[in-house]
């Protein structure tokens, strides 16, 4: 594969985090009080890109198809929701406690750190014995670690105003279930029939043992998930396979990471005929979450896709690979696509007592449906990956670059009147960014040089700047700036708007603008 073309502009998350927090991208939540570990406010230019992206998402995975339909759930459900998800019962991770200093570790992590060796999905001797063999110690005092134990990660609450076991209930740990739950209304309402989709963006929640990595691993983060649906006959019958055969990206299979190889790049024609991904639309989902990715600027070649080891899978799944990113601080997951199979329907049959089958027209029979593949991922990760992907530190022009695809970008344009201390000029580009301003966010700045506002542009990832000057009295023209490649274009003011419109969607690039 090519070589990475963002290699050399990479920064590490602590440094990522520290330019989120000066730009107003992303603050430690509470940090006046000394912060909250895992908890991240997202500031103003921060809440138009996460939004934006949400945006985006829901335009490509729900709005623009016609057999996927959206849902907005509650954070708080009834509490059987999650004992029949399996959620009560083994959402645990496994969790290790200094003896000395008292500090808790989530086990598989500290494991990684010490012996930098896979260790997601370890039972609970393994890693008892491996802090023993290795002789583990807590990395802030030495201490003696202790014995492994479960840990559930669902944050609990109380429904009502007397707490007691049975007003206990549960902030959703994932947006899944309420796809589950709400299976039957939805196909009903949206007339839906199989292969369908049911898509949701919200918050979840999960008690991390040890949050880390910045806005990877929260305790408190948002989801884009969607249940996909099909027949259980038809895993292997995607009438969309067509639109991703070609399509090319890196593999990284149990067997290669059994073998000690290297991920390979490959086209998902070759992929599903030497069965590494065994059904249709486990691989059709793959693709497709890796093209959405690339439509936005990402760059195709630090994502691969990496299958779970037989003892790494969740309690639900029947297969699982990852959508994962190169990231500085390495391949991380962005979207874990479980085959759930009908895990989850007939365990909501089974507790609800409701029929939540279908009837199938063809063979005249009830079916539960499969999903087999549940495009599920962070947007906080997403927000990570489109920042990660944007930031170039150009040495040339002194300050940092933020390549943000436009239509992710958080303000799409900034007004400059060249100088800001002539009038005429300051109520052109004034009366020009209060009618821009009624389509898209525009930024009006008058302080400092032009040169100092298309750098605090640049750094705010805005992809066009105008600039009003002495001729625009005149010719009723601006020059716009292209944050990119800095060249300039002369442009009607009468055509700005428009022209601003195009460039933004996508639909001209800043070269073909006359
Ligand atoms: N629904 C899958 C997940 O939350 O990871």
């Amino acid at each position: 594969m090519a070589e990475t073309k963002n290699a050399a502009k990479s920064i590490t998350i602590e440094d990522m985090a520290v330019f989120c927090k000066k730009k107003g991208f992303v603050y430690q939540s509470g940090e006046i009080y000394g912060g909250l570990s895992g908890f991240f406010d997202y500031g103003h230019l921060g809440s138009e890109l996460k939004n934006n992206i949400k945006s985006e998402w829901w335009k490509f995975h729900v709005q623009q198809r016609d057999d996927i339909a959206g849902i907005d759930g509650s954070i708080i459900t009834h509490p059987k929701v999650w004992v029949a998800s399996g959620h009560v019962g083994c959402f645990e991770d496994i969790l290790v406690e200094c003896s000395k200093c008292k500090t808790r570790y989530r086990a598989d992590h500290l494991i990684e750190d010490a012996l930098k060796i896979a260790a997601d999905g370890l039972k609970k001797e393994d890693i008892n014995k491996l802090i023993k063999e290795n002789s583990i110690r807590c990395p802030k005092c030495k201490g003696e670690i202790s014995e492994a134990n479960q840990f559930n990660l669902m944050f609990d609450t109380n429904v009502g105003p007397i707490r007691s076991e049975t007003s206990k209930a549960y902030l959703r740990p994932e947006t899944a279930q309420l796809m589950f739950t709400n299976f039957r209304l939805v196909q009903e309402n949206a007339r839906l029939k199989l292969p369908f989709g049911i898509a949701q963006i919200g918050k979840a929640f999960r008690n991390e043992i040890s949050p880390r990595d910045f806005l990877f691993r929260c305790r408190e983060f948002e989801q884009m998930e969607i249940e996909y649906f099909v027949h259980p006959d038809k895993a292997n019958d995607c009438p969309l396979i067509k639109e991703v055969l070609t399509h090319r990206l890196n593999i990284y299979s149990a067997e290669m990471q059994q073998k000690k190889q290297p991920h390979k790049e490959m086209s998902i024609k070759e992929v599903l005929d030497k069965k590494i991904i065994k059904t249709q639309w486990h691989a059709y989902w793959l693709a497709t979450e890796h093209k959405w990715f690339i439509s936005l600027g990402a760059d195709a070649d630090k994502f691969r896709i990496r299958q779970h080891l037989p003892d790494e899978k969740s309690h639900y799944a029947a297969d699982t690979w990852d959508l994962e990113y190169a990231f500085p601080f390495g391949w991380k997951e962005l979207q874990g696509m479980a085959n759930r199979a009908d895990f989850d329907l007939k365990q909501h049959i089974l507790h609800s007592k409701k029929d939540l089958s279908l009837f199938d027209e063809e063979t005249k029979a009830k079916v539960i449906p499969h999903v087999i593949a549940e495009p599920s991922q962070g947007v906080d990760r997403a927000f990570l990956v489109f920042m990660f992907n944007s930031y170039n530190d150009d040495k040339e022009r002194g300050n940092i670059v933020l390549k943000l695809h436009p239509k992710l970008a958080p303000v799409k344009a900034g007004v400059f009147p060249l100088l800001s201390n002539k009038e005429e000029l300051v109520d052109l580009a004034e009366s020009i960014y209060l009618d821009l301003r009624k389509e898209f966010p525009v930024e009006f700045d008058t302080s400092g040089t032009v040169g100092r506002r298309y750098a605090r542009a640049d750094e705010s990832g805005i992809p066009f700047c105008i600039t009003v000057d002495f001729d625009s009295l005149k010719d009723k023209a601006v020059t716009i700036r292209n944050r990119d490649d800095m060249k300039q274009k002369r442009v009607k003011i009468s055509e700005l708007k428009e022209l601003l419109i195009k460039l933004i969607r996508g639909d001209i690039s800043f070269e073909k603008v006359k």
